[in-house]
């Protein structure tokens, strides 16, 4: 079985002396080497599924099934860098010996756009370049799965549409395999491969968005109709 599967899985939390019930019976295939897109309003479940598929959790009931490869890596809406380190060792930190080959490293800098800025230290970078850097340790780690929980949303407009396009071309260059949680449809529409919309806990309806050729244009009819489904869906 390639990329990841989730069977039947269910969670619930204890808060003030009552069970919330958070994932009541999410079955799903993530592909590999796509990116799958969680959509779905504040509270309906998104991180907690994130969370239960690259292991920060435990399910109560259910069964995650992975394929050989299974290496993960999270970006989180906040970058979540080391103040004290630098962008190069911010992204080298976590690696062992074998795994900081320099140009490879250099490599991945580049392509998060952070070359010239590899001795600069946090507190020196712009909001949308420390995200980026949180990226660059993502894929430097080399995992086959990334999860990503709404990691643009702190981003202002441009930045977050630049950094879209830079998650898309290096997810097609490096065949990642990418779990993005947002709320936003337009992002979920420009990003998705198949978009999974949760509500309350279930899935409530699952898009495979077609290939185009070159950039989507979320304008084209068949985003429109697209967009007008989704949003009928979360009504
Ligand atoms: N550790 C926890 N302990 C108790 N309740 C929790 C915990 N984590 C999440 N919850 C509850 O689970 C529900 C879903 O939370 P979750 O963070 O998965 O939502 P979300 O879809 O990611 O929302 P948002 O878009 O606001 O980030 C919420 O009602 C929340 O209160
Ligand atoms: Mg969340």
């Amino acid at each position: 079985m390639a990329g990841i599967e989730l069977i039947n899985i269910h969670k619930r939390y204890w808060v003030e002396n009552r069970t919330v019930k958070v994932l009541n019976g999410i079955s799903l295939h993530i592909p590999e080497n796509q990116i799958t897109v969680v959509l779905g309003r504040s509270g309906c479940g998104k991180t907690t599924l994130l969370r239960l598929t690259g292991g920060l959790e435990k399910a109560d009931q259910g069964e995650i099934r992975y394929g050989e490869s299974h290496k993960t890596a999270f970006v989180f809406q906040e970058p979540r860098l080391m103040p004290w380190l630098t962008v190069w060792n911010n992204i080298t930190f976590g690696l062992s010996k074998r795994e900081q080959d320099r140009k490879k490293i250099a490599d991945i800098i580049t392509t998060a756009g952070l070359t010239g800025f590899e001795r600069a230290y946090p507190a020196q970078l712009s909001g949308g370049m420390q995200q980026r850097t949180a990226i660059a340790r993502a894929l430097a780690y080399e995992p086959s799965f990334i999860m990503m929980d709404e990691p643009f949303a702190a981003l202002d407009y441009f930045t977050r549409e630049q950094m879209q396009k830079e998650l898309m071309r290096v997810q097609k260059k490096q065949g990642s395999s990418i779990l993005f949680v947002t709320h936003s449809i337009d992002e979920a529409l420009i990003l998705g491969h198949k978009i999974v919309v949760i509500e309350k806990g279930r899935i409530k309806a699952q898009y495979q968005v077609p290939e185009t050729t070159g950039e989507r244009n979320l304008l084209d009819d068949m985003f429109i109709s697209l967009k007008r489904n989704i949003i009928t869906t979360l009504d």
